[in-house]
This record gives C-alpha cells, sequence and structure tokens, in this order.
C-alpha cells in the first residue's frame, strides 16, 4: 500500500478564508489536535505577513513534536530568514517557497519573462537550503502553465535542491484528466524527479478540487495538502477529510493510504469548525451533520435490515458515536466526567469543574441535556482570550410597535460593573448598541449567524459574529438557550478578541495575504 503524506494547510491557506482570524492560541490549539489526527506535515503560517504571524508560527513550531512545522515564504530572501526564526525550536522544520510560473501571472503579476521566473526560483530555493534540510517549492498557478515550461521549472528546483515540489491549481481551473497527467508528464520526462516528491494543491472554485487530487495520486503524487473542512481562499481547498476517507473507503481501486487517525476525523472538523466561525454545511460530505442520516423511508427500511444498503462509511470510523449516557438534572459529577471521556474530552479537573456548573445550569432549563448540548458547552469555552468584559446581565423590552430597548451590565476585568442603555432596530441591535456604550469600542458588525444546537424548544442557541475595527476582523461566539444572551456573549467575546489583537501592532497592518 502506497503511503500518502499528508500537509495540511489550515492554519495557512483555511486562514485566507473572508473573516478567518485566529490568534496564536487558537492556531496551537488546532495544530495540536492536527498532531493527534496524525497529518504529517503542518503549515503554520506566513511569517513575513506581520510579526504576529511570526510569533503564531513560532508558538506552533514549539508545541507540535508528531508532524512537520513549514512556514510559507515568496521567493524573497527577507520572507526566507522570516521563516528560520519563526521555526526556530521546530523538531523538523521546513521552508515552503513559492513563485507564479503561469504565462497571466508573469505578465501581469511578475512582469517577468520565463528566464528570470527561472532564475529567481532557483536563487530562492539555493538560499533557503542554507537554513533548510527540507525545501518545497510550488510553481503558483501551475495548473495554467505551459506543461513543457512546468517541467523545465520542476527540473530546476530538483536541481537546486528542493525536496518537494508541490504543484498547485491555484484558481481550480483544472480538470482530474488534466490535473492528473500534469503528474504523468512530470514522472515521465523530469530528470532526476525520483530525487524529490510531488505534491498537489488543488482549490474548489468548480467543485473539483477532491477529484482532482485523487487523480495526482492515480498518476503519482506521493503528497496531498488540503484543509480540514475544505475551508480557505475563495472556494476552498481539498478537503483532507474527503481524501483520506475516499482512500481507506477505496483502498482497493487506490492502492494508497494515510497514516490519519481516522477516529480523530470528527473533533479535529468541530474544533476547526469553532474557533474559524466557519460552520460545516449540512450535506458536506464525511463530516455534514446530515452525511450519515437516512431520510426517506427505504432507506431507512435497508439500514434497518443491513447497514451497508446505504451506508459505505460507518460513522464510528471518523469517531462520530453517539453516547447511551442520558444526561438530565440528576446526573452527577461522575456520569458527567464518564460522558465528557465518551465524547472524546479529556479535562482537568478544573475544567471539569467549570463545565459541570454550566451542565448543572442548562439541566434546570432542559429536560434533557443531549450530546450535543455538551459538546457545546466544553467547545463554547475551548479557548479562553482574556475576559476584559464579561456579561453580567441583559434586559430587552421588546413590542412589535414599539421600540426595542435593551440594558446591560458588563463586569470588567478590573472589577468594575458597566450599565448602559439603548434603543435599537431590533433586540439585538439595541443589545449591541448598549455594549458599544459600556465598553466604549467602536466596531462594525460584518455577520452575525444563529443557528440551534440540537432540536426541540429548549435547545441551545448558538451564535457567530464578526466584528472588524481598524483592518483587523476578529470573530465571537455565544451559547445560551436564550438566543439575546448568546447574541450579547458572542458580541462581548468578539470584543475581548479584538482587545487581544490590538496588542500584537503587526496583526493591524497586515493586509491579510498578499502574495505578489
Ligand atoms: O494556491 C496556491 O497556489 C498556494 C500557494 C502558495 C502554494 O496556496
Ligand atoms: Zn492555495
Amino acid at each position: 500500500m502506497k503511503k500518502i503524506y499528508i500537509f495540511d494547510t489550515t492554519l495557512r491557506d483555511g486562514e485566507q478564508s473572508p473573516g478567518v482570524n485566529l490568534n496564536t492560541q487558537e492556531k496551537v490549539e488546532i495544530a495540536l489536535q492536527l498532531e493527534k489526527l496524525g497529518v504529517d506535515r503542518i503549515e503554520a503560517g506566513f511569517p513575513a505577513a506581520s510579526p504576529g504571524d511570526l510569533a503564531a508560527v513560532n508558538a506552533v513550531a514549539r508545541a507540535v513534536k508528531n508532524a512537520s512545522v513549514i512556514g510559507l515564504a515568496r521567493s524573497r530572501e527577507k520572507d526566507i530568514e522570516a521563516v528560520s526564526e519563526a521555526l526556530k525550536g521546530a523538531q523538523d522544520p521546513c521552508l515552503h517557497l513559492f513563485l507564479a510560473t503561469s504565462p497571466i501571472h508573469r505578465q501581469y503579476k511578475l512582469r517577468m519573462d520565463k528566464q528570470q521566473v527561472l532564475e529567481t526560483a532557483e536563487a530562492a530555493i539555493r538560499y533557503a537550503r542554507k537554513f533548510f534540510d527540507k525545501v518545497e517549492f510550488s510553481p503558483e498557478d501551475a495548473g495554467r502553465t505551459e506543461l513543457d515550461f512546468l517541467c523545465e521549472v520542476t527540473e530546476m528546483a530538483v536541481r537546486a535542491g528542493a525536496t518537494v515540489v508541490n504543484i498547485p491549481d491555484t484558481v481550480g481551473y483544472m480538470t482530474p484528466s488534466e490535473f492528473g497527467n500534469i503528474f504523468k508528464t512530470l514522472r515521465e520526462n523530469v530528470k532526476g524527479i525520483e530525487k524529490i516528491q510531488l505534491s498537489a494543491h488543488c482549490h474548489d472554485d468548480l467543485g473539483m478540487a477532491t477529484a482532482n487530487a485523487l487523480a495526482a495520486i492515480e498518476n503519482g503524487a506521493e503528497q496531498i495538502e488540503g484543509t480540514i473542512n475544505g475551508i480557505g481562499e475563495r472556494a476552498g481547498n481539498t478537503s483532507i477529510e474527503e481524501v483520506a476517507m475516499a482512500l481507506e473507503t477505496r483502498q482497493s481501486y487506490y492502492g494508497a493510504k494515510t497514516s490519519l487517525v481516522l477516529s480523530e476525523i470528527y473533533r479535529t472538523s468541530r474544533l476547526v469548525s469553532k474557533l474559524t466561525g466557519m460552520v460545516v454545511p449540512g450535506n458536506k460530505a464525511i463530516v455534514g451533520a446530515n452525511a450519515f442520516a437516512h431520510e426517506s423511508g427505504i432507506h431507512q427500511d435497508g439500514m434497518l435490515k443491513e447497514k451497508t444498503t446505504y451506508e459505505i462509511i460507518s460513522p464510528e470510523t471518523i469517531g462520530l458515536k453517539e453516547s447511551k449516557l442520558v444526561m438530565g438534572k440528576h446526573s452527577g459529577r461522575h456520569a458527567f466526567r464518564e460522558k465528557l471521556l465518551d465524547l472524546g474530552y479529556d479535562l482537568n479537573e478544573e475544567q471539569v469543574n467549570e463545565a459541570f456548573a454550566k451542565f448543572k445550569d442548562l439541566a434546570d432549563k432542559k429536560k434533557n441535556v443531549l450530546d450535543e448540548d455538551i459538546r457545546a458547552l466544553i467547545e463554547e469555552k475551548l479557548i479562553t482570550t482574556p475576559e476584559v468584559f464579561s456579561l453580567n446581565t441583559i434586559q430587552v423590552a421588546y413590542g412589535n410597535h414599539s421600540v426595542p430597548t435593551a440594558t446591560v451590565r458588563i463586569d470588567t476585568i478590573d472589577g468594575k460593573v458597566l450599565e448602559e442603555v439603548a434603543l435599537g432596530n431590533g433586540s439585538v441591535d439595541a443589545i449591541y448598541k448598549a455594549i458599544d456604550k459600556a465598553t466604549s469600542e467602536e466596531v462594525e458588525l460584518e455577520d452575525y449567524k444563529i443557528k440551534s444546537v440540537s432540536q426541540g424548544r429548549d435547545a441551545l442557541g448558538e451564535v457567530h459574529v464578526i466584528l472588524a475595527q481598524d483592518g483587523i476582523s476578529v470573530q465571537g461566539r455565544g451559547v445560551s438557550t436564550d438566543i439575546l444572551e448568546a447574541s450579547a456573549k458572542a458580541y462581548i467575546d468578539a470584543i475581548n478578541r479584538l482587545i487581544d489583537k490590538r496588542k500584537d501592532p503587526g496583526s493591524a497592518r497586515r493586509d491579510k495575504m498578499s502574495l505578489i
């Protein structure tokens, strides 16, 4: 069985998704979960983008022990030096260099001819090898690059000392047979190709990222780059869980396997969704809420008779198991702890106590506390940004023929209680205006999403917001049985993150990714 290396770029290309802005702690948390998932390589960020990015890559490099940690660099000495600085302390550091090679990029973006592209990339790879034993080179927009020039670029990269050559379909333009043919052609024509690993990096603009990655494997790719839940620039990247499960489920067809711990897929997907604020669509392959739901009577009947009639993957394979313990207000601390372990949360004493108090609170309002509710409670507090502000109380007066009025009381980190009243176009607007006044923060609400965590009238509501201020955007989340309280908590959470983010002057000026 051929081994396929998994290069995860959730923290770099994934973080380029609109509205996603992870802080250092969140990046480390995701990286540690990726390590548990068993990915081989973790691209932690783009250190030259800002001092904040450099520090975050360094924190990941120091935390991760069982995967190679990678930093991205343009083909410039300064970028390479920034990655070298950021990867200090990494067990297995690697540099990812890129330079565009397609005619469109050469003419309009780089204003370089083919010779200049070859010379610039070669000089960068040789310079990079002074700092790193492992250097991956990506000819950006390889999909739209002339095939003979791509062979020339790849041969140059091998000669200059690259250890991996990655073929990006940067704009998601390729079809599976075209993309597969690139790998076949490189394998057959490039001198020294056996000395390096070939890698595929696909985008999903035409919905073909996973199909293209699999076609690359069939034609000689040994590494697949992608993200959890397929998040990423524009329509996103290849979804790692889809590739891993396709190889697992169709082993006899592909004859290839990843080293992923498949039972960690579901937990990883949830963590990435929570921390990025990017909700996984219900019909998303492998990790969507409906991926294992059987609605039609005929399908249900088939499932009851023999699961394999309609199920090609069992939910347990990806770590999605419904636990048998039903929790309610009479459940004790011991049962709660068992439930947490059952759901895969190995918390310390203090965290269990905090979670148990929240569970008891919820059990007073909700008869049966479902697994989904417990996951939401735990995940709400997964990463604690310093709470400069926290919600004490809210009170809202609403009538469909009167102006909604909200009163909020907010506790501050230094022991003050701030109280403000505001009118608004609706209840949430009134609450947000009152919070703005109380915290004296001027922010713009860029996005507001609400969803119910489980079914029923007493279900928990989960709110995600994105706030922006002076070019920084952050997300916040809040959970409560009351959607107005969840809305207030999400907004205050985002304000706390904004304050935290402001402490990093680099991140304020960071123009997400100017890959020129
Ligand atoms: O899509 C792309 O071309 C990239 C490169 C930086 C590899 O993300
Ligand atoms: Zn990309």
